[in-house]
């Protein structure tokens, strides 16, 4: 009994070590106060809804933020297929225009509907896109997607824009207020170096060789933008913002017509 209870300790010890690495930054990691730069999103600053009002999040009928959105009509948004796979339309709420998640700006939307790619079914293996009906239409404006014919704004090193109001590090807490952060589009190559299971039609990747600044934990499913366009729903990433692996996002532009049937 003693001995079976000594296994069973080891074995918990060594679960929690391995959780402990996987969580835990290394020490090359740079830190917000090595940057002199705030943790936000990660390495990004705080930006408003009124300046990129088709920001939206997803949260519960209690009000608990969970994931992001993006507005691409006055009752669809664009979402990651994780973040609403296996809920009840009735349990989910779309916010507008509410930067802080403390306070009762904006609107909160019901939804009436939940789409998800038909062919999705883990984050890592793609197909990543969800589509939301909303119950009430939200008068703003909202952000086009990325067609087939944007190739350039995947083009290794364009601009992008990250926003949420996700985690500031992988496992810490999730940030009060929306951020925002620019991150350039990786190449194909360094993407697929970092994940084995990189699909370049699937996805896309963004973020510096030597990390820094990207989505996190609470960011999936709203917007990387490019060129005034949806070129992406937060997906996955190994840790977040590390040197060598940048977050992965569904890669709207290759979703264009299975997304637009939707709305
Ligand atoms: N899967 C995360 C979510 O559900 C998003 C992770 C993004 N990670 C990254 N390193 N960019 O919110």
């Amino acid at each position: 009994m003693a001995k079976t209870l000594r296994r069973l300790f080891t074995v918990l010890a060594a679960t929690v070590a391995a959780v402990g690495l996987m969580t835990t930054a290394p020490a090359s990691a740079e830190t917000s106060s090595d940057t002199g730069v705030s943790p936000f999103i990660v390495g990004g600053s705080r930006v408003s809804t009124s300046t990129y009002p088709w920001v939206v999040y997803l949260a519960t009928s209690t009000g608990g933020q969970f994931c992001g959105g993006t507005l691409v009509k006055a009752n669809k948004v664009v979402t990651a297929a994780h973040c609403v796979s296996g809920r009840s339309a009735s349990s989910t709420r779309v916010v507008h225009g509410r930067d802080d998640k403390q306070s009762t700006a904006g609107t909160v939307a019901t939804v009436s509907r939940i789409w998800v790619h038909p062919s999705y079914r883990t984050a890592s293996s793609g197909y990543d896109v969800a589509v939301l009906t909303l119950g009430t239409n939200i008068n703003s404006t909202y952000l086009p997607l990325a067609t087939p014919s944007d190739t350039a704004l995947y083009a290794a090193g364009t601009s992008a824009r990250i926003y949420g109001w996700g985690t500031t590090s992988s496992g810490g807490s999730a940030s009060r207020y929306l951020l925002g952060a620019t991150v350039p589009v990786t190449s194909d190559s360094t993407c697929r170096t970092a994940y084995s299971n990189y699909s370049p039609t699937s996805m896309v990747c963004a973020g510096y060789p030597q990390g820094g600044t990207d989505t996190c934990q609470g960011d999936s499913g709203g917007p990387l933008v490019a060129g005034g366009k949806l070129i992406g729903a937060t997906s996955f990433g190994r840790g977040c913002a590390l040197a060598g692996y940048p977050g992965v996002y569904a890669r709207i532009a290759s979703y264009y017509s299975v997304i637009t049937a939707q709305l």
